[in-house]
């Protein structure tokens, strides 16, 4: 399904506005940095960008005012919509900069109660034609005890949430105890804690998004948190009435918002060919995660805070998203196609098509692309 938006030009590109873009005509990173990094095996880039962030020397340089991006919500003040999605600071080992990397806020995970390997490797392929990726690296991390120690070690310069994931080794039919377990563990962090019941690389996770199974895990977690914003993230295969489900069941356990979505498992609109198994990234996902996105806008009546995330590479993609309902919105893929500019230059164009198309807040674009 392509959605139609009323206000975003054909041909997607930056509208030259009152401020212009602060990169020159020749981008390091495309043009140097990313032919050189996309020759070497993924998941080891990934490591090297996250220790480089963990390092400080990720950092936006512009004088850009973003003031007219900047939004309060549950409790948070957010200095531009755009976060970096679960996924890539699974451990929390750079929070401390993502703040100057540009971010308006992150979501560290995913955190299992226990530490874990993940899948053996490789398990993080490039689909560089599709600018998509595809990983199933089976939530690798250090574990809540580790994590909480992490985040006590930093303070953050801009909001983060904490993505909670069911431990490799819990039983399906316990997995609402061990989710109790991490939050206990990680309690009184975090601005927002996101229920991650949607990633395809944990057998039976996504099973979890049913009924009766998602109303169990978030009775026990409410039960501890019982004031924390609380998120529950989706995946963008489900069907349109299991969205509705799940829907109802976190408007009934007064869950804050959706974060949508996750990686897909479907593989529609590839050019380039593959058998890896794992969840699909990038270019691809941005039209099925907006349909999700846009169903819960319509039918949530305002009940619950959204995250948009799928997909975005550029200010127009950001735009869509908030004009199909997004209160916030987040990248992974893009920013490693795009490179750390990727989040300035998006901004700047974000604020230029809302000046183009005279809106003046982000509240006032916000639904707006809505049928
Ligand atoms: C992810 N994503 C993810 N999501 C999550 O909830 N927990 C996780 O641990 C991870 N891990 C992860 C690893 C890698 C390598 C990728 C590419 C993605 C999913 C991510 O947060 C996001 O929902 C999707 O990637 C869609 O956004 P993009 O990548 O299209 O901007």
């Amino acid at each position: 399904m392509r959605l139609r938006l009323r206000h975003i030009p054909e041909n997607r590109t930056a509208l030259e506005g009152p401020q212009t873009r602060h990169n020159s005509p020749v981008d390091f990173y495309k043009s140097f940095l990313r032919p050189m990094l996309f020759k070497m095996d993924p998941e080891w880039v990934h490591e090297r960008a996250l220790s480089m962030a963990a390092k400080g020397f990720i950092k936006e340089h512009t004088n850009i005012d973003y003031t007219a991006l900047e939004q309060e919500m549950f409790g948070a003040k957010f200095k531009n919509p755009l976060g970096l999605a679960a996924g890539f600071d699974k451990n929390g080992i750079a929070l401390a900069n993502w703040g100057s990397a540009g971010f308006g806020f992150v979501e560290l995970g995913t955190v299992t109660f226990f530490p874990q390997d993940g899948n053996p490797k490789p398990r993080m392929f490039r689909l560089t034609e599709d600018k998509a990726l595809i990983n199933r690296l089976g939530f690798n991390n250090e574990g809540a005890r580790k994590v909480a120690e992490n985040i006590a070690a930093v303070r953050a310069e801009i909001p983060y949430g904490i993505n909670i994931g069911k431990s490799y080794n819990a039983p399906l039919e316990k997995a609402a105890e061990d989710y109790k377990k991490s939050f206990q563990t990680l309690h009184g962090a975090g601005n927002y804690f996101t229920i991650n019941v949607s990633s395809p690389n944990t057998p039976g996770l996504r099973s979890l998004q049913d009924k009766d199974k998602l109303d169990e895990i978030l009775k026990v977690v409410r039960e501890i948190e019982p004031t924390v914003p609380l998120f529950v993230k989706v995946a963008p295969d489900l069907e349109l009435t299991a969205i509705d489900d799940v829907m109802e069941v976190c408007i009934a356990n007064r869950i804050s918002g959706i974060v949508a979505t996750n990686t897909t498992i479907g593989r529609e609109g590839l050019t380039t060919p593959t058998t890896e198994g794992g969840g699909l990234s990038g270019k691809p996902l941005r039209n099925p995660s907006n349909r999700i996105l846009a169903h819960i806008a319509k039918n949530s009546n305002g009940k619950l805070w959204l995250i948009g995330v799928g997909g975005i590479f550029s200010g127009a993609d950001l735009y869509e998203k908030i004009a199909l309902g997004a209160h916030l919105c987040q990248v992974y893929t893009g920013w490693i196609y795009q490179g750390p500019d990727m989040v300035p230059n998006c901004l700047l164009e974000l604020m230029n098509l809302m000046d183009h198309n005279g809106f003046k807040r982000l509240e006032d674009l916000r639904g707006s692309g809505l049928s």
